[in-house]
């Protein structure tokens, strides 16, 4: 973990901004279009290091992907074209890179080793291990296949109807992929809806989908063909400057063309519930997704919250900057049933704690979330530290542009994972004062 960037408090930022597209819908992208007949043409490809893992791995399954700028080319194999690997594929630090993948690997007639960053190889994988292996795949990975390094030995698979016990985008979407390679129809059911780029991706290549309530069904042995598109703005990256804006004095920020999916909107509806003003202007139903301009300005005073259910799934990547909005309202916020962030890229309960407490927020960590105390003033304590989480270095430098005399971020070389671009927008934007 390398990297450290001194952050000095902050006002009056102002600007129209446009953030790189959408780190999920881009996985998906790479994913359905290299396993797609014919040229797909995808615009707004976001070059992070999680999307170019998933290029990489393609890349090595044989599949030719050009890019030029945010543009991709991707000539599709077709479902049985994929080639096996002459390496052990590397996934670094994506989970969605690694889970979607092995149900696209199961479906294969060939052997291929997958593994990631040490992040990514402490992450559990048996919530997809497990359905894929009922499906038929071959799967052995360390700790009685719940972590990488895993093999798998594609299969003919056989369809599931699975109940998962966990809402889920990624286990979801690989087994719904698995399920392309499996003859009949496979579904899953999940206890709250997540986000559904999976569904509308395999829909527009031509995939025929079921959705009934909570269950979403794929029909085996699609004919998905290749298709242009563009991918909107990632809503999960311009968060960090919506809740920038809304809590730095005398700011208003728009950022344009990004996604507003129903199922990942959600942090919008919180930052209203907090007192944000949110204006969506320029609403359209893109292709793949919808897209609004999103024009959030200062907000006071800001409101507690307490979050919890299926909210918390909806918001699940914004938790952490939530969490500083939340140290600034006025009375006691609280974030429970969220202990899916204790594994994700690291344990994010644990690191918000410790670097609230830092900018002397009075927190109390729960098994599954978090109690905060607002209203204080964010002071500088010591350094923060990301623990190599992207979402964790980009939400405390925000919260160090919020605080008193700002404050040292430490481990922010993570920030590429996502959004390599970050700081070079946060420093072109305007500020007044501070
Ligand atoms: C993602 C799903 C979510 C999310 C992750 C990306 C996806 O994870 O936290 O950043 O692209 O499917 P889970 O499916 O594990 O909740």
């Amino acid at each position: 973990m390398t990297g450290e960037i001194r952050i000095s408090p902050r006002e009056g930022l102002r600007g129209k901004i446009k953030v790189p597209g959408d780190k999920s819908i881009a996985h998906r992208a790479v994913m359905v279009a290299s396993i797609a007949t014919g040229r797909s043409e995808i615009i707004g490809f976001p070059e992070n290091e999680d999307c170019l893992s998933t290029i990489r791995i393609f890349q090595a399954l044989g599949v030719q992907i050009e890019i030029t700028g945010d543009r991709l080319i991707i000539n599709g194999k077709g479902l049985g074209g994929l080639s096996e690997p002459e390496n052990v594929l590397d996934a670094g630090n994506s989970g969605t890179t690694l889970r979607l993948l092995l149900g696209i690997l199961s479906g294969q007639d060939f052997c291929s080793i997958i593994t990631g960053d040490e992040s990514l190889r402490r992450r559990p994988m048996r919530r997809v291990v497990e359905p894929l292996s009922r499906m038929g795949a071959e799967i052995i990975g360390r700790g009685e296949e719940n972590l990488a390094p895993i093999a798998i030995k594609g299969k003919k698979l056989a369809p599931i109807n699975y109940l998962s016990p966990i809402a889920s985008a990624q286990v979801k979407s690989s087994i719904l992929l698995a399920g392309l390679y499996a003859e009949g129809e496979t579904s899953v059911e999940e206890p709250a809806k997540s986000r559904d780029h999976t569904e509308r991706m395999l829909r527009l290549f031509g995939a025929e989908m079921k959705n009934d309530g909570l269950k979403v069904a794929v029909k085996g042995r699609a004919k998905l063909v290749g298709r242009e598109f563009r991918i909107p703005g990632d809503i999960s990256s311009a968060s960090f400057f919506l809740v920038a804006a809304a809590i730095l004095p005398n700011s208003e920020i728009t950022i344009t063309e990004v996604g507003i999916n129903p199922t990942r909107k959600a942090v919008l509806d919180v930052l209203e519930e907090m007192g944000v003003k949110v204006n969506l202007t320029n609403v359209r139903e893109g292709i793949p997704e919808p897209v609004a301009d999103i024009t959030v300005r200062s907000a006071k005073p800001l409101k507690p919250v307490n979050l919890k259910g299926e909210m918390v799934i909806r918001i699940i990547d914004e938790i952490p900057i939530l969490t500083v909005v939340a140290s600034l309202a006025d009375g006691e916020s609280s974030i429970l049933g969220a202990g899916e962030l204790r594994v994700k890229e690291t344990d994010r309960i644990r690191a918000l704690r410790v670097n609230l407490t830092r900018l002397g927020v009075r927190v109390r960590e729960v098994s599954d979330g978090l109690i905060i105390q607002g209203g204080s003033h964010l002071q500088e304590r010591d350094s923060l530290d990301s623990y190599g989480d992207h979402r964790i270095a980009m939400a405390m430098i925000i919260a160090a542009m919020a605080s008193k005399k700002g404050a040292t971020v430490l481990n922010t070389d993570c920030i590429n994972t996502s959004f390599p671009q970050f700081m070079n927008i946060l420093n072109t934007c305007n500020y007044s004062g501070g």
